[in-house]
């Protein structure tokens, strides 16, 4: 075993111990068919050994020919839509053809249903086509985006919202499932950090398990599991400047500390699948790139599935670069590891000539086409091309109310309170007139964000007036009026402006419902400022001077530079982009019937010029803390403090925890022995609550240098008010390993901090060393 998988296997193991969460969610549990919380699901099954399984794929392999060998290489979309600049039309022939062996964007079962017979009634060897979709952050009923399901550090939540986005997708005739996006994300100019885990490698690994085992569940064979992609495969998230596609330069310990663990541990939790990154690593772009997709992947991490590009990244190659034409970047694609070309049809166009000019082995071809028909085989569309395709089932399934209840708790779990002065939430019993203001206050499309799948973006979702509306004790009005634009052309146009402030003016409380248009994060939404867009700033100026207290519910895939906001209103609420049921949830939360629990998975900024900014960063040999204030050389701005406006792990709560002083097992550890951190955590406050309570380490002497926090476990507990709990952590010298200075994966004995806290930037602090 490489280093790197040793490692990260046993880091695994004691991540479990460390991590689960303590608080059960009755309201999710019965909804997971496979009745199973968080590790019970086994999502490795199907990498067992199946000789049954291997019989028939050999013997439909002695069958085919080439060409129907490269069709099964070939994904192409269907009409439906399409999320990249090419479309081939003819799809339909070269399904019957045999020229395709797998679609996206296509679903239902009505339509599946059509495609499919075209495959399984049209063509020579009948191999039915595999369907994929990007189903992301649910797939009728929408949870929120995976950004705000992280922010709820809550797995089997996660895991849940997931095992019901697969529920609904195998309904509609889906076998596979383009998620999880496990890429770190540290850049919130990158709109596509709003469909990953945030920032953080250990909290995006665990996430990234919980995800694999809610989509596929321990039975591929079952037709309501769908097959996982880890994607996108890899270090896609540190595009320079957060401009979407850009050039990554990164050094190989930081893609080995930072970028591909939570890969490492989507393939240790059993992901049938990886999708390559649109960039390249290290000069190559990563679909040619044999180091990542052979050596990393299939040989040091012994991944069984099969890998797909991403939407034609194998033609993308030219224009990188790397390749003189595409008949050479489907090489390249093939000979590094890329079994499945999505959309570019370059596989389809070139392999056979590539195959008869010796540039392409014939067994590579096969590898890759076996990975494939296993992948079918295992989901069982051998023995019914249409088991995923049940009309009944999918009239039983689609919407079902606990899935809509399921989707407002994650909701509710994922929001963050980032501001509450003087306890103006819950809102009072003496509001007796709300005035809800801003773009995102009666905007059903963007509740449910970017990468919605089937999700209906123009009834279904629940407004935050809705919210409001319905929960609002009777006497109690709720009135809207939008105020402003956030389109960037709406700068400067204050002509709703006038009426959000008369309405001000009549209200007990104005909730300002601000933030991004759904558009702005996800593909190719960056953006070189992380303001308020549009004239939302100029309003909340405006309203500020009304006097009354003001909510900002802010809502947006990525951090925003909200200090004016920091200072000048009386609560934030980030809801993210809280799903179908979010005003629900918005309003479960603004009343108090639940109480904030989500901690930023991300670091927010004071604004655009302190991006990249994360909690682990590197100390410096010039840190601020060493000169005094405002002393000129040390690491430090001249205009903006160092500090984030709010740090990863913050988020506040309508009751208060107490921790008492950590304290350690032992002084010293040596390797392999365990080491348990012990805190007392207290409810000090007025209402039952849970907290995450993390937990951080810092190596202070290192071979390389070491960042100044990594977070290594974390517990979510629900305290009654004025229960204390205590909580036990344990490590070992697994979970202190990193790329050392020769390349190896370890640790290395010395002193180290650690601290238990309710976030990155507190926390009751305690030394221990590990010794050789
Ligand atoms: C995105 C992928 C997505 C694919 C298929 C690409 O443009 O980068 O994340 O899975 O399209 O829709």
């Amino acid at each position: 075993m490489s280093p790197i998988s040793r490692n990260l296997t046993r880091l695994t193991l004691v991540s479990l111990l460390v991590a689960a969460p303590l608080v059960p969610t009755p309201a999710l549990a019965k909804f997971a068919p496979n009745a199973t919380a968080g590790e019970l699901v086994d999502s490795t099954a199907w990498t067992r050994a199946d000789p049954k399984m291997d019989r028939f794929v050999a013997n439909l392999m002695a069958k085919m020919t080439l060409d129907e060998k490269i069709g099964q290489l070939t994904l192409l979309t269907s009409n439906w839509e399409s999320t990249g600049p090419t479309m081939r039309d003819s799809y339909k022939e070269d399904i019957r053809k045999g020229r395709v062996g797998a679609i996206f964007n296509a679903y239902t079962a009505k339509y599946t249903t059509e495609l499919q017979r075209l495959a399984v009634e049209e063509t020579r060897l009948k191999i039915p086509l595999l369907f994929g979709y990007d189903v992301i952050h649910g797939h009728r009923t929408i949870f929120p985006i995976s950004l705000g399901e992280a922010a709820s550090w809550d797995l089997q939540a996660i895991e849940k919202a997931a095992r019901i986005s697969a529920l609904e997708a195998s309904a509609e005739g889906i076998h596979w499932t383009f998620a999880p996006m496990v890429d770190i994300a540290r850049d919130p100019r990158w709109g596509r950090i709003s469909e990953g885990s945030g920032e953080d490698v250990y909290l995006g690994s665990l996430i990234a398990k919980a995800r694999v085992r809610g989509y596929q569940g321990s039975d591929l064979s079952r037709p309501d599991t769908i097959l996982a992609t880890a994607k996108h495969f890899a270090a896609y998230g540190a595009a320079q400047a957060g401009r979407d596609y850009h050039t990554v330069d990164i050094s190989e310990r930081t893609l080995r500390d930072v970028y591909l663990p939570p890969f490492k541990a989507a393939v240790d939790a059993g992901a049938a699948t990886f999708m390559t990154s649109f960039n390249e690593v290290d000069g190559v772009p990563a679909s040619g790139s044999r180091y990542l997709l052979t050596d990393v992947l299939r040989h040091k991490w012994g991944f069984k599935g099969f890998v797909v590009t991403d939407y034609t990244s194998i033609n993308e190659m030219v224009p990188h670069g790397y390749s003189a034409d595409l008949k050479q970047a489907g090489e390249q694609a093939i000979n590094a590891g890329v079994d499945m070309d999505m959309q570019g049809a370059v596989y389809m166009e070139n392999l056979a000539k590539s195959v008869a000019d010796g540039k392409v082995d014939v067994a590579r071809i096969d590898a890759a086409v076996k990975a494939i028909l296993e992948m079918k085989y295992r989901l069982g569309l051998f023995d019914d091309p249409y088991r995923y395709a049940d009309e009944a089932r999918e009239k039983a399934t689609l919407y079902k109310p606990e899935f809509l209840e399921a989707a407002r708790d994650v909701a509710r779990r994922s929001m963050v309170l980032l501001k509450n002065k003087d306890n103006t939430l819950p809102l009072a019993a003496s509001a007796k007139s709300i005035a809800v203001i801003g773009p995102l206050g009666n905007s059903k499309e963007d509740m449910i964000g970017s990468w919605a799948a089937g999700g209906d973006r123009r009834t279904r979702p629940v407004t935050v007036l809705e919210g409001l509306q319905a929960r609002a004790p009777k006497g109690v009005s709720v009135a809207y009026t939008k105020g402003a634009g956030y389109n960037f052309d709406d700068a400067g146009k204050a002509e709703g402006f006038a009426e959000a402030l008369a309405l001000a003016e009549k209200s007990d409380v104005i909730i300002a419902a601000m933030g991004e248009h759904w558009n702005m994060t996800g593909e190719a939404a960056s953006r070189t400022s992380l303001d308020l867009p549009g004239n939302q700033q100029a309003l909340l100026e405006e309203l500020k001077k009304v006097g009354k207290p003001i909510v900002l519910v802010l809502m947006s895939g990525r951090p925003n530079s909200i200090g004016w906001a920091e200072e000048n209103v009386d609560a934030i609420l980030h809801a993210w982009y809280p799903g179908t049921q979010g005003g629900h949830a918005i309003a479960d939360v603004l009343f108090g019937d639940y109480n904030p629990s989500g901690k930023l998975p991300v670091t927010f900024p004071r604004n655009v010029g302190q991006v990249p900014i994360h909690y682990d960063m590197k100390n410096t040999g010039r840190p601020i803390e060493l000169g005094a204030p405002g002393a000129k050389y040390v690491s430090r701005y001249l205009n903006t403090p160092n500090s984030p406006l709010y740090p990863f792990g913050y988020g506040l709560s309508y009751t208060s925890f107490t921790y008492s002083p950590v304290t350690l097992s032992k002084a010293s550890i040596r390797p392999g022995e365990p080491l348990t951190a012990t805190v007392t955590v207290t409810n000090s406050g007025k209402r039952d609550g849970e907290e995450v309570v993390q937990l951080y380490v810092r190596d202070l002497v290192g071979s390389v240098t070491r960042p100044v926090k990594e977070l290594k476990g974390f517990q979510k507990v629900m305290l009654r008010k004025g229960e204390k709990r205590t909580l036990r952590f344990t490590l070992t010298d697994a979970d202190l390993a990193f790329t050392r200075q020769d390349m190896s994966w370890g640790s290395e004995p010395g002193k180290y901090k650690l601290w238990i806290g309710p976030s990155s930037a507190e926390g009751s602090e305690t030394e221990f060393e590990l010794t050789q």
